[in-house]
């Protein structure tokens, strides 16, 4: 008998402060197919997430997506990828638990022999303390801009930070995850 894959409704409700961190060498993978439903996922994966591998794939990616995570970024990994961009971004993901990681991901579109998108994958690595401080605040003001004045309010705030910073998105985070300070 088939299995009914995971949904965003099964993610837990209880959300809790419990932090699990990334160690310095892990490499935590996913590939999705074009609608981001999960196709593989490495044991590291399934570890910090904390659902067994046969759950998660099939899964849509959104089952791990983290309430404190504003709706902006992920508009801004799906504008990337889908046009073959690639996208560099600072990730809080929410485990079975109720817990969470944050993680540094990168994610791009996988071709076939003409050019065609196939699949998406996902690399994410351990993110500085430093990163976290500083995010963790940015994104809180993101997603209190998303709750009254949509997407557009959240852009403005982003746009006017990078702005401020004289910055393009990809070089404001790659500056942080080296451990800049703003
Ligand atoms: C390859 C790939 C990896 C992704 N990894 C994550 C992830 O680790 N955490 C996450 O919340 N969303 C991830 N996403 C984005 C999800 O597909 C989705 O856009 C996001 O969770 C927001 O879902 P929602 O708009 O349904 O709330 C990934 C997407 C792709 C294509």
């Amino acid at each position: 008998m088939s299995q009914k894959s995971l949904s965003k409704l099964d993610a837990p409700k209880n959300i809790t402060n419990n932090e699990k961190v990334v160690s310095q060498n892990d490499f935590i993978v996913s590939k999705t197919d074009t609608k981001g439903r999960i196709i593989y996922c490495n044991e590291i994966f399934t570890k910090m997430a904390g659902y067994p591998a046969k759950d998660l794939i099939g899964a849509n990616h959104n089952l791990i997506r983290h309430p404190d995570m504003p709706k902006l970024a992920f508009k801004v990994l799906w504008d990337l990828i889908q046009k073959k961009d690639e996208f560099f971004g600072f990730v809080k993901n929410l485990s079975a638990d109720g817990g969470y990681y944050w993680v540094f991901a990168y994610i791009t579109a996988d071709l076939d022999l003409n050019g065609n998108i196939i699949s998406y994958t996902s690399v994410r690595r351990k993110m500085p303390q430093s990163a976290i401080d500083i995010i963790t605040p940015i994104y809180r003001q993101l997603r209190e801009a998303e709750q009254s004045g949509g997407i557009a309010a959240s852009e403005k705030i982003l746009n006017d930070l990078l702005q401020e910073h004289d910055l393009g998105y990809n070089e404001f985070i790659i500056n942080l995850q080296l451990g800049a300070k703003i």
